[in-house]
């Protein structure tokens, strides 16, 4: 397979996760949570925008030999995570009609350790593997621009709907950045199959994570395990 067609076939086949994380977050948000939960909920998504942040900035750090255009892709990125950071916080004080400690709400949900997309760049060794760093930009960016969008979606509030939906745009960005990495890098069938073994355990993790966060919905994961044949 060309590095272009291995792409895209695993572009293809994320397509049930996706699907699968959308209708958990549909029917996390149509079942209405209150406001406590609610604010919990995005006090989780903001801190893994901060921690993606984190990591990011930790790459641009350690890999001074990356070429300067990934460089400056990933800085792009970066600034993105902060952004969202800013955001998200901007929801929860729009919700509760006060401004949060932010500082304490990261260092209380680091120890918590609550499922996070963002610990699993550290199970997978991306820091020091470009190939684990761009399957997981393609697979878990992916997810986060279908779920962004989803949350755009179904969120009737108009303030947190146009923010959700620049932020889902975003990740959309941030995955096209791991997959023209990977058909840059995917030159040989041993590095393929590395990277579908990275990235099918990469969906399975983040389905969990998925159902861990909002809720499973009916049928979610009958879909996955179909597609996927777990
Ligand atoms: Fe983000
Ligand atoms: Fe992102």
């Amino acid at each position: 397979m060309t590095p272009t067609e291995f792409v895209k076939d695993i572009m293809k086949e994320n397509e049930a996760l996706f699907k699968a994380s959308k209708m958990n977050v549909k029917k996390y948000f149509e079942d209405q949570p209150d406001q406590s939960h609610l604010v919990d909920h995005f006090i989780g998504r903001m801190v893994n925008e901060h921690m993606n942040f984190e990591e990011i900035t930790q790459q641009l750090h350690d890999n001074d030999k990356m070429p300067k255009d990934e460089r400056a892709l990933l800085a792009k990125q970066a600034m993105d995570e902060a952004k969202h950071t800013k955001m998200v916080r901007e929801v929860i004080e729009h919700i509760l009609g006060e401004e949060i400690d932010f500082d304490a709400a990261v260092a209380r949900e680091k120890e918590l350790n609550t499922a996070k997309g963002a610990t699993l760049l550290e199970t997978y060794g991306a820091q020091d593997d470009e190939a684990a760093l761009a399957a997981y930009q393609l697979v878990a960016e992916g997810r986060a621009q279908a779920v962004w969008d989803q949350m755009a979606d179904t969120i009737e509030d108009d303030f947190i709907a146009t923010r959700y939906r620049e932020i889902a745009k975003d990740e959309g960005f941030h995955s096209k950045i791991g997959a023209r990495k990977l058909s840059k890098i995917a030159t040989t069938e041993s590095i393929q199959d590395k990277v579908r073994t990275l990235v099918s355990n990469m969906r399975k993790d983040l389905f969990e994570i998925s159902c861990k966060n909002t809720t499973e919905a009916p049928g979610a994961r009958q879909l996955v395990q179909e597609a996927y044949g777990w």
